[in-house]
């Protein structure tokens, strides 16, 4: 999987196909969406107004929490895609772990049929990823999670590396800190990190993904704008030294940007995913 991703939450579908073909001019050959952002049919028709070569091109995309279930998880399946690497559930459904089971059993099951290259989870806090183990057979190959600077779950990064599950970042350069922030202070202000940007002549973006590649960490930072698309993909020709890292790793505030995964529940969150 290429390290760097697009993601495409809160892109409205009729800016995806830019985007998409955006970043795959680029360079970037992955692209992060899900059932519940609207846009996957959008993210397709980028792909193949792109001119590069599907085989090339890394997608994965989430099934959402009104969707598990087994065969509702097969059915999913069916709606996101004929053809997908990367398949993962975009949520633990803590009041009804079972589900959460069954759906992932759906996923193993393309997996084994070769409909997906891999499978994962998104959202899972240890003690889930611990429930998931205990009833199910295939290690999940990545768990997305909100992980950024200013929130860096150093449990949840122990608990995954511990299992052999490859840590991605979502919200990874800290925008929900800015989209749900106070509007004043986000991590692109942090004068800690525009500090070491400063020292590598980068921008904030840039070190922080800078920070999450050196950490061994899969990156999908979203942006509508083509030259933030192109900042971002721009992180490979410098690299921040054990002090730097230190720097960037002793800004956690420990507080979390999104929903705690415990308080998705289907009463709350379930919404239909369409057919088309
Ligand atoms: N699994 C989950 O539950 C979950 C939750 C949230 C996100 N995600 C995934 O993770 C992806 C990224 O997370 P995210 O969208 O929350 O946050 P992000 O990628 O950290 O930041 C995106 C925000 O920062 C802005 N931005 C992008 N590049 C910038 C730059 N170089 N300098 C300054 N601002 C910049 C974007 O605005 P513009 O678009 O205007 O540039 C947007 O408001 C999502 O798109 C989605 O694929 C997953």
């Amino acid at each position: 999987m290429p390290a760097i991703g697009l993601g495409v939450f809160q892109t409205p579908p009729e800016a995806t196909t830019d985007a998409v073909v955006a970043a795959l001019q680029t360079g970037y050959r992955h692209i992060d969406t899900a059932a519940a952002y609207a846009n996957e049919r959008e993210v397709g028709e980028g792909i193949r107004r792109a001119g590069v070569d599907r085989a090339d091109i890394f997608i994965e995309t989430k099934v959402w929490i009104s969707d598990y279930g087994y065969q509702e998880t097969l059915h999913a399946f069916e709606k996101s895609a004929r053809k997908l690497d990367l398949f993962i559930l975009h949520q633990p459904l803590s009041t009804a772990f079972e589900k959460t089971i069954a759906a992932y059993t759906a996923l193993e099951k393309l997996l084994a049929d070769g409909s997906v290259r891999a499978i994962g989870v998104s959202n899972f806090m240890p003690g889930h990823l611990a429930a998931l183990r205990e009833r199910t057979a295939v290690v999940p190959a990545v768990n997305q999670v909100e992980l950024h600077p200013w929130f860096t779950q150093p449990e949840v990064q122990a608990a995954n590396a511990e299992l052999g599950i490859l840590t991605q970042a979502w919200s990874p350069i800290g925008g929900i800190t800015s989209y749900r922030g106070d509007g004043a202070t986000s991590t692109f202000n942090d004068p800690a990190i525009l500090a070491v940007a400063a020292a590598h002549g980068k921008s904030a973006a840039q070190v922080m993904l800078r920070w999450q590649l050196q950490l061994g960490h899969s990156v999908i930072p979203k942006s509508v704008r083509p030259e933030r698309i192109a900042e971002n993909f721009d992180v490979f020709d410098f690299e921040l030294s054990e002090a730097q890292m230190g720097v960037l790793g002793g800004l956690d505030k420990g507080v979390r940007g999104g929903p705690d995964p415990d308080s998705i529940t289907l009463e709350a969150f379930g919404r239909p995913i369409p057919e088309e």
